[in-house]
């Protein structure tokens, strides 16, 4: 008999630690129920990362874990991290220590966060009901493989007079900016054809360069787009007071990581966030290896109990499916079924408000039941 599935999506699983795994669960069951409708079979192992693999193997990304994660398509990432391992000094500690090492082995330049805010669950955001009525739909594309995270000399030494002196360099060049500008054009593209990008071109020499090549290269490749560049600290007070000026925000690593946190907030509930961290290198499907995990981390306070928002997880199935697989009907498929779980009122404890809530469980079911 031939084999009815088409395509073998061939990625690596990280549940991690907290509810790592139990949303895993149910992307997984979320992930093989779009298999059955979209013609693609579902070929993948799980591994240990962060907390557990500390605990399990002595280091939060062991080697057993990266070599899966060499020889697979994309990586689906669940959380790490938590109360058990919060004393170990900071390099060791699971985010980082898990994190920061597979985004620089796997080169993943380009982290797409988007920040959706479905308009049935807009009393969740902090912000005034005026503001967010409508949702809120923006893209943020920050840069992570560069900038400060990662720029050399990096340390901290006694100096002559006794004092401590600790030292980051934020460091970017042409490379590294054209390309992560690249993902920010195609992304503008398929949404409203705008971007902002963020700096500090008043104070800081890798932000006027930042400024500069961001620039050429919408003036080269697509001067149809509509390009704004914007003050971080600005950036951030514009996030606040009217989040739908932005469509796509294109930044480097750390404004990008403090943005995106801002984001996440304004949307409600982390429970809801996904991403994708896309690599330099394509996978064996042509398209770029990815990283994709839920923004919300570990929640330790629920973990194990079945109560635990599995959407975040869920969507980020769908971004692999559609970044590192080339899948967009089933990703489309996937992300509009959660809508509707969420517009028909299936909503976890997180999202509830106090009203009636569902288990991770009835969730996952919800979820699939709206598939098409
Ligand atoms: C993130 C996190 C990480 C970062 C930490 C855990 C190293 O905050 O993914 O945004 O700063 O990039
Ligand atoms: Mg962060």
């Amino acid at each position: 008999m031939s084999d009815p599935h088409n395509k073998e999506l061939n990625f690596a699983t990280l549940p991690g630690d907290g509810i790592g795994p139990e949303v895993m669960a149910i992307a997984m069951d979320v992930l093989r129920a779009a298999g059955e409708r979209h013609q693609f079979a579902i070929n993948t192992s799980s591994h240990d990362v962060g907390g557990i693999a500390i605990d399990n193997h002595g280091s939060a990304l062991p080697d057993s874990t990266l070599d899966a994660c060499s020889n697979a398509d994309a990586i689906l990432f669940g959380s790490v991290g938590g109360p058990k391992w919060e004393n170990l000094p900071p390099k060791e500690q699971p985010e980082r220590a898990a994190l920061l090492p597979l985004r620089k082995a796997f080169r993943l330049y380009a982290n797409l966060r988007p920040g959706n805010l479905y308009p049935e669950l807009s009393d969740l955001s902090p912000l005034r009901p005026q503001t967010v009525a409508n949702g809120i739909d923006v893209l943020c594309v920050r840069e992570l493989t560069g900038g400060v995270y990662f720029g050399q000399p990096k340390s901290t030494t006694t100096l002559e007079d006794g004092q401590e002196e600790a030292i980051d360099t934020m460091v970017y060049r042409t490379s590294e900016i054209e390309r992560v500008t690249e993902v920010a054009i195609t992304a503008a593209k398929l949404r409203s054809g705008k971007i902002c990008s963020v700096d500090k071109a008043n104070v800081l020499e890798t932000s006027v360069l930042w400024r500069r090549v961001v620039a050429e290269k919408l003036a080269a490749e697509a001067p149809e787009l509509e390009l704004s560049h914007m003050y971080v600290d600005n950036a951030a007070m514009q996030l606040v007071r009217d989040p739908n000026q932005f469509d796509v925000i294109l930044t480097e690593n750390m404004f990008g990581d403090i943005l995106s946190d801002e984001l996440a907030v304004i949307c409600g509930s982390l429970g809801m966030l996904a991403s994708a961290s896309l690599g330099a290198d394509q996978n064996s499907h042509g398209q770029p290896f990815g990283l994709y995990e839920p923004a919300g981390g570990t929640a330790p306070d629920i973990a194990g109990k079945n109560l635990a928002n599995p959407c975040a997880q869920v969507l980020s199935a769908a971004l692999m499916l559609r970044y590192s697989f080339g899948l967009e009907d089933a990703a489309n498929n996937i992300e509009n079924a959660v809508k509707a779980a969420i517009r028909e009122g299936a909503l976890t404890g997180d999202v509830a408000q106090g009203g009636p809530s569902v288990s991770t469980t009835e969730m996952g079911a919800a979820i699939i039941a709206r598939l098409n």
